[in-house]
């Protein structure tokens, strides 16, 4: 069992180089990283080491075969300086539903957990202060055994990287309903954060951006007839005054702000609909006047306001609302995640 955790702290930290006022989304990273190695059998003791390229042989199969998973969080911190994470062994056990459908080894949640507070600790002054500001976290997994032999490797690593990060949308989002491709299949890998899903993402989503889109939301691969989610979101629908999202299935990402919202939606007498939508439904809402918002939910993309929606060669812009759910979802999740209101839950977990 590793339950020792090496701490390799870096020669000079690269911290003043930071603009903390302004950062980017996922590009600037902590001075440190968490790695431990799945070899002979078992996970090895974690090292805390600095920040720096890893060295991996060509055949390692997770260039061939991609064996690949990764989890989004973020750590916040309070007005007391103390420092936050939201569920954090949920996304453990997404972790490890998704190592499982990989064939990837099981984490333990305390080489997890404690490998995440430890990489935290050493790093705690690159967590951000500044609201709309957080850490972000990436932990993630993959196949380091090698050979060209196409069958589960023998060898893995679990990494966790920070990066202090901003926005995940720099500005207004619109996305296109995708009528054509599919992210995911029946049967298939979609409910996991598997690398090969964001890869077969870039495609579609590239067509869309070239066409004046953020992202692809995502239909079902059958019919296309149902809304599924988007790219790195979970995706709510206003009808009137009803919230819809779809039931998670074996396609979709089952989101950790998406069950968040739900609850809280409820808590705060919102009518809350889980149940497929069509794209029928949603466009005629659209055409009556009877769709007032629709919004993405995720780690990194917290609550992304639509602006305006395309399906085939057609615009549909969404109203500005005086008082939109998604404005007070966004401050009632992210006043929990930051300790400015109570959590009823006990969602919150300190360092
Ligand atoms: N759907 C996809 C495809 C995602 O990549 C993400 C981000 O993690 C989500 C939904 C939202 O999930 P969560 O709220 O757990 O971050
Ligand atoms: C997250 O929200 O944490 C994600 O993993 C989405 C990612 C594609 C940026």
């Amino acid at each position: 069992m590793n339950s020792n955790i090496e701490i390799k702290h870096i020669e000079k930290s690269k911290i003043d180089t930071v603009d903390f006022n302004n950062l980017p989304f996922g590009s600037v990273y902590s001075d440190h990283m968490l790695t431990c190695t799945f070899k002979d059998g078992k996970w090895q003791d974690a090292v805390v080491e600095p920040f720096a390229p890893i060295s991996l042989d060509p055949s390692a199969k997770i260039f061939h075969y991609g064996q690949s998973i990764f989890e989004g969080m973020k750590a916040y911190k309070d007005a007391d300086g103390n420092t936050l994470l939201f569920r954090p062994l949920d996304n453990c056990k997404r972790l490890n539903k998704s190592a499982e459908r990989l064939v990837i080894p099981q984490i333990p949640e305390e080489t997890f957990m404690n490998g995440l507070k430890a990489l935290l600790k050493v790093d705690d002054a690159w967590i951000p202060t500044k609201e709309g500001s957080s850490l972000y976290i990436r932990p993630f997994m993959f196949a380091s055994g090698n050979g060209f032999h196409a069958s589960p490797a023998d060898e893995y690593k679990f990494m966790i990287c920070t990066a202090p990060s901003g926005a995940y949308f720099a500005g207004k989002v619109k996305v296109l309903i995708e009528e054509k491709y599919a992210r995911a299949a029946n049967g298939g890998v979609g409910f996991a954060k598997a690398g090969g899903n964001y890869a077969a993402q870039f495609y579609p989503t590239q067509l869309a951006i070239e066409k004046g889109y953020n992202q692809v939301i995502w239909t079902d691969d059958n019919t296309h007839e149902y809304i599924e989610e988007a790219g790195a979101m979970n995706i709510f629908i206003r009808i009137n005054d009803t919230l819809i999202t779809s039931p998670t299935n074996d396609r979709i990402l089952d989101g950790i702000t998406r069950k968040s919202i739900i609850q809280i939606a409820k808590d705060l007498g919102i009518n809350v609909e889980v149940r497929k939508i069509s794209v029928t439904e949603v466009i005629a809402a659209a055409k009556s006047g009877e769709l007032k918002e629709m919004f993405g939910a995720g780690t990194a993309a917290v609550i992304s306001p639509i602006a305006g929606f395309g399906f085939q060669e057609n615009d549909y812009d969404l109203p500005e609302l005086e008082k939109p759910y998604a404005a007070l979802l966004k401050k009632t999740i992210t006043d929990i995640q930051t300790n400015k209101a109570e959590d009823p839950y006990g969602w919150r977990v300190q360092l």
